[in-house]
């Protein structure tokens, strides 16, 4: 479909009317009320942090403004106008969203995904050098001057395919920029990147708003913040009259215990020794051992060759050199299938490709990896699968109407806790947790880590990759520093502070 490229019209802004008024906004679905009845107000020029624990009701909030969900009551207006039904009318309306998981096409061009559906066009004519010279423009507005328009979207790493989706809002003059959580994926010099676009895109005129697990984020960039609980709103306040205290205290309501509840432990055998592994060309050599009990951390930037290590010691990459041993025993011919068999797990830290099914229930899902120790003679009990199912849920707090409610349905940070709730339903001998924490609410965070220390003391070994410092650093036993490729050091808990992590990990030398 092609759209002719005239200006659309559009109600002149006026300084006093918000740009854009939520009111009395209700969506229920079946078992949940997900929106009991949300008003919020943005002005342009400004941006509004949402945040919430998982489940309440932010990315719906958004879906109902972009119009993926129709609202059951509530009205919506942009400069003082109804908004209409649908995403079309949304986007006509200025209205541009960037999901929680990105939505862009990896097979089209850069171009075509900016313009998706809407390219220039003239007497049903894709004009391609004015799309092309369209795209450079958003593309340079944030930053991708050297990108080509004509590139395919998916030979771009990852956070430049972020940035594409915020061109592609300037692309279709946005005034309203949604961002769900968009720096759950990005390393730190990237998420400097964003802020700076979303400083110049506010500072141009657009009204932002910004939801994120990270408070220290939304100190950074926000004007305001709006606390959203079980589906309203709890609090809303200028940013100066937050402090971090107040909003985690609106978020979760109630009193978080230690939130690193650390403790010294008992350490059993050696269950995990890597030799000299290396996983061509990402991991070039990683030699380390961990005993039941431990709880280990690993450090590095991104493409230190984290993930590569963890998966190879799982089974899915190939080694290409070195011996992996669990409890002793030499893992030959390896795969996943292997690696669960000797009593390993590992959580990806990207629930889309390789967490979950996202059409199956809770259920499906957890059961998916326990099969074997479910099945006696080949037969599975039902009974035994929905307990299971809800062990696991109840142990993360997910939050549904059922163990048989939908996956896909479930919010972002739930499907993550049901990922690490049917890890830990076997009990492994080695786990392996990939950004185990990545998307989950500050209260969800806590519980988690709760269970890593209960894992523990029961006997796991865990292994940790986190590009959080501070809950590498609150957690592990013993942060081991990956560089380029390779494990450089170990430090001990108590010399394990953030200016020597960093260190290692972005020079591969000790100060
Ligand atoms: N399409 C759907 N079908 C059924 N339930 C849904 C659907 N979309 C959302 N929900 C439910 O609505 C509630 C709110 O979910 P929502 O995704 O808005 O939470 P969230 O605040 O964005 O959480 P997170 O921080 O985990 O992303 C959840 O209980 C979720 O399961
Ligand atoms: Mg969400």
């Amino acid at each position: 479909m092609t759209v002719e490229t005239e200006a659309r019209a559009r109600p002149a802004a006026n300084a006093a009317r918000p740009l854009l008024r939520m009111q009395g906004i209700v969506k229920s679905f079946p078992g949940v009320k997900a929106l009991r009845g949300v008003s919020l107000e943005l002005h342009a020029r400004h941006v509004m942090a949402i945040v919430g624990e998982n489940g309440a009701g932010k990315s719906s909030l958004v879906k109902v403004l972009s119009g993926a969900y129709e609202p059951d009551e509530g009205t919506i207006e942009i400069d003082g106008v109804p908004l209409a039904r649908g995403t079309h009318a949304a986007i006509d309306a200025g209205v541009a969203v960037i999901y929680q998981e990105l939505s862009l096409i990896n097979d089209m061009t850069v171009a075509e995904n900016l313009f998706l559906g809407r390219m220039p066009a003239r007497k049903g004519f894709v004009m391609m050098r004015e799309a092309n010279t369209m795209a450079r423009g958003a593309l340079a507005r944030v930053g991708l001057d050297n990108v080509p328009p004509w590139m395919r979207l998916g030979d771009l790493p990852l956070n430049k395919r972020q940035l594409v989706e915020v061109a592609k809002a300037i692309a279709r003059d946005a005034r309203i920029l949604v961002m769900d959580e968009p720096t759950a994926a990005l390393q730190s010099h990237d998420i400097a990147n964003l802020y700076a676009v979303v400083r110049r895109l506010r500072a141009e005129g657009m009204g932002i708003i910004f939801i994120s697990h990270h408070l220290e984020e939304v100190f950074e960039l926000a004007d305001s913040a709006v606390v959203m609980r079980d589906g309203a709103t709890v609090g809303a306040r200028p940013m100066p009259e937050w402090t971090e205290a107040d909003l985690v205290q609106a978020m979760v309501a109630r009193n978080l215990e230690s939130f690193y509840p650390w403790e010294a432990r008992e350490y059993g055998p050696v269950v995990l020794e890597v030799r000299d592994l290396a996983s061509a060309p990402l991991l070039r050599n990683a030699s380390f051992t961990v005993r039941a009990g431990e709880i280990v951390g690993i450090a590095g930037i991104a493409g230190a060759g984290r993930t590569e290590l963890l998966k190879t010691i799982f089974g899915a990459l190939p080694a290409t050199n070195g011996e992996i041993f669990v409890k002793g025993k030499k893992v030959a011919n390896h795969s996943p299938t292997q690696g669960v068999r000797h009593g390993l797990v590992y959580t990806s830290e990207d629930r889309k490709l390789e967490g979950l099914v996202l059409e199956a229930n809770i259920e499906e899902n957890v059961a998916l990896s326990s099969l074997k120790a479910l099945a006696s003679g080949g037969f599975v009990s039902r009974a035994k699968k929905r307990k299971l199912a809800q062990d696991a849920s109840a142990r993360f707090g997910v939050r549904a109407s059922s163990v048989l409610q939908i996956t896909g349905t479930l919010s972002g940070g739930n499907q993550q806790k049901v990922i690490l709730g049917r890890a830990t339903a076997t009990s492994p001998v080695v786990i392996m947790l990939d950004e185990p924490t990545r998307g989950i609410d500050v209260g969800a965070k806590s519980e988690i880590y709760a269970h890593m220390v209960t894992m523990a003391r029961a006997g796991a070994a865990v292994v940790m990759v986190s590009s959080e410092l501070p809950e590498l650093l609150g957690m592990s036993d013993r942060v081991l520093a990956m560089y380029r490729g390779s494990i450089v050091t170990e430090i001990a808990r108590d010399q394990a502070d953030s200016e020597t992590v960093i260190q290692w990990a972005t020079t591969g030398a000790g100060a």
